[in-house]
């Protein structure tokens, strides 16, 4: 038997931490589809395609390569062939990617990806749509939020252990309220709760309380 694990909500709403936690405690399979859309931006950017140029976009995207690899036991993106865990999460990568995501074909790429990747095993996924799009019969769905405040502190310290320090709090913060608009907004396949999905305000908790929190939530029904 296998089991689907849902989990949406905004940018650094505790999600990849979360998800990646209850990965570990019932021993199945964690996908960040966050990074499969940063992975296709940096594709983009690197070969100096404008996020704009939908034409080239088009063009190119049966070209791009994605791969998740475990490194040290971590698990990271791969680009063709490269691993690219660090540059798909630097600013430049963050500030286009909502662009890239927007554009129809490129959710119906790596959503056929995302609900083959799903289909033999057990799975938690986080992203934008995942209870509402991708995994639509999931078994459990979460919808996770957080004070803008707390979400962008939480990006900020990240991003200061990783040595990325070249944004302010208040410059980043205006970036995941940006980012969170322009996916809600966007035509396909929006940022939003499903109807069946428990919301979880995750600044209410530590993350090993909210990680307790969500499993209780699973046993529980499970
Ligand atoms: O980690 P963070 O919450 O900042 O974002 P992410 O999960 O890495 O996602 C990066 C971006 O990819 C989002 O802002 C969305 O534009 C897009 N995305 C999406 O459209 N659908 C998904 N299922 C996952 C991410």
């Amino acid at each position: 038997m296998t089991i689907t694990i849902a989990i949406d909500g905004p940018a650094a709403s505790g999600k990849s931490t979360i998800a990646k936690q209850i990965a570990k405690k019932l021993n199945i399979t964690y996908i960040d589809t966050g990074a499969m859309y940063r992975g296709v931006t940096l594709a983009i950017l690197k070969r100096g395609i404008e996020v704009d140029n939908v034409q080239e976009i088009r063009n190119i995207l049966n070209n791009i390569e994605l791969d998740f690899n475990f490194v040290n036991g971590v698990q990271h993106l791969f680009l063709d062939g490269q691993d690219a865990e660090e540059e798909i999460r630097s600013i430049e990568v963050s500030q286009n990617v909502s662009a890239v995501s927007a554009l129809d074909f490129v959710r119906e790429k790596l959503v056929d990806l995302q609900r083959k990747m799903a289909e033999k095993q057990s799975v938690v996924m986080d992203g934008r749509d995942i209870g509402t799009v991708v995994l639509p019969k999931a078994d459990f769905k979460f919808f996770f939020i957080a004070s803008p405040e707390i979400r962008a502190q939480r990006r900020y310290d990240e991003n200061i252990a990783r040595g990325i320090n070249t944004q302010t709090f208040e410059e980043l913060k205006q970036d995941i309220i940006r980012r969170d608009e322009y996916d809600s907004t966007r035509e396909h396949s929006p940022l939003k709760q499903a109807d069946d999905a428990i919301a979880v305000d995750t600044g209410l908790l530590s993350i090993e309380e909210n990680v307790e929190y969500v499993l209780s939530l699973i046993q529980k029904t499970n």
